[in-house]
């Protein structure tokens, strides 16, 4: 199988041993507790299910700075986003305190992790602009992921961590929250040696349905792990029981059997666009992927990003040794009325743009609120009413 990041073991830093996480959390109570964001909250669960092997814990400045200029730590991993602890007040932790990392996601806020603190920082104004500006390549506030990062408090505290629980994802999601090594062991288990993994944050239209199987097809691979972000996400978008409901009815209506492996990871949408695909393909080398569909505006938001910017990345930033999983860049892909098919537009050189049925977002939108069908050229049937639904009860109350 593929190996994991770097080259190393996964290093999942969830406490497995029931004992040994009792007696964690017990100790914890009487440490300062320190409320995380949902961004540094979702970057424990991702540490804690081993999709951020080989960090050990949160980075410091040097570190954070030096991953959003070069996608470099300062020790020489490549990591392409800073995996970073801001809070609002750090003046009563000490270097080498241990802390209580708090839940924000839960009214009694439950401690989630310990963390060893190793260094107390502050971002400078022009610290958060420099890292804005790799990041997210806007600074502009109106970016749902820019706008986070605004929120997030200015201290930075770095050091190694405990995991001791996978917050509502493990409990919201039991069917589709999996580790790192777990989706490894699935693979194992069912002989898979070329996995294709899609990352998605929608319910599945037929374009990405036809994504899934085309890249299967053209990299011959055993399977497809449809890996869905079960974290938060901007308004509007669809939320994660919806779209897992509707991706579980394509996959049994639509694949074929054991095709597929459908999975979900708990991290927050960042739409940082080219940076969170160079991230979406190393925690899926790290799931044992070989290979990432990166298609149009992946991970993208409004206009921030040119519509194949997520796939320039790897050719033009990523050093060729950087990763091992390989990418399946995809055409903008749409349902031709010539051939019947979903089809992607690089396939068919004598269409133009009229050929296709292309429905904006914004006209799906109206169409699901006002409780029209969407088109079946856009959308199974079985998973359009799903969505439908969702809608319907969610316009109604
Ligand atoms: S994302 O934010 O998770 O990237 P989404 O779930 O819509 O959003 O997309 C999942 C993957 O499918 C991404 O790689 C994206 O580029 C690709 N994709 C979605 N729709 C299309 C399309 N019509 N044509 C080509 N690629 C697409």
């Amino acid at each position: 199988m593929i190996q994991a990041h770097a080259g190393v073991e996964l290093t999942p830093l969830y406490i497995d041993a029931a004992e040994q996480r009792t007696e964690l959390l017990q100790q914890a109570q009487a440490l300062t507790k320190v409320l995380l964001s949902s961004q540094a909250l979702a970057n424990i669960v991702m540490l804690g299910a081993g999709y951020f092997s080989p960090l050990t814990g949160f980075m410091n400045r040097a570190d954070s700075l030096s991953v959003a200029h070069t996608m470099y730590t300062q020790a020489g991993l490549f990591w392409p986003i800073p995996i970073m602890n801001l809070i609002d007040d750090a003046s009563d932790i000490e270097p080498g305190q241990r802390v209580a990392l708090c839940d924000p996601h839960c009214p009694e806020h439950s401690i989630v992790a310990i963390q060893t603190v190793e260094a107390i920082e502050t971002l400078s104004d022009e610290d958060s602009l420099s890292i804005m500006t790799h990041v997210f390549a806007t600074t502009d506030s109106a970016h749902p992921g820019v706008a986070n990062f605004k929120a997030q408090g200015r201290w930075l505290i770095s050091g190694p961590c405990e995991v001791l629980s996978f917050s509502y994802f493990a409990s919201e999601f039991p069917d589709t929250f999996r580790t790192a090594p777990q989706i490894r062991q699935q693979i194992e288990q069912r002989g898979w040696q070329k996995v294709v993994a899609f990352q998605t944050r929608n319910p599945m239209h037929r374009a990405h349905e036809a994504l899934c199987k085309m890249a299967q097809q053209h990299v011959q691979a055993d399977g497809v792990l449809i890996h869905m972000l079960l974290g938060k996400l901007k308004a509007g978008d669809i939320p994660a029981k919806v779209r897992d409901a509707a991706i579980r009815k394509m996959v049994e209506l639509y694949f074929p059997e054991n095709s597929v492996m459908v999975a979900g990871y708990g991290f927050d949408m960042l739409y940082a666009g080219p940076r969170e695909a160079v991230l979406h393909a190393l925690f899926r080398q790290n799931c044992g992927c070989t290979h990432l569909i990166v298609g149009r505006d992946h991970a993208g938001v409004g206009a921030y990003y040119e519509p194949f910017a997520a796939q320039d990345i790897f050719l033009d930033q990523v050093p060729a040794a950087a990763l091992d999983i390989e990418i399946f860049n995809a055409d903008h892909t749409a349902y031709s009325k010539k051939l019947n098919k979903v089809v992607m537009m690089r396939d068919a050189p004598d269409h133009t743009l009229d050929d296709y049925v292309l429905v904006s977002g914004t006209k799906m939108r109206e169409l699901l609120s006002t409780g029209q069908p969407l088109p079946v050229e856009i959308a199974r049937p079985e998973v359009a009413q799903i969505i439908s639904q969702h809608y319907q009860q969610n316009t109604h109350k």
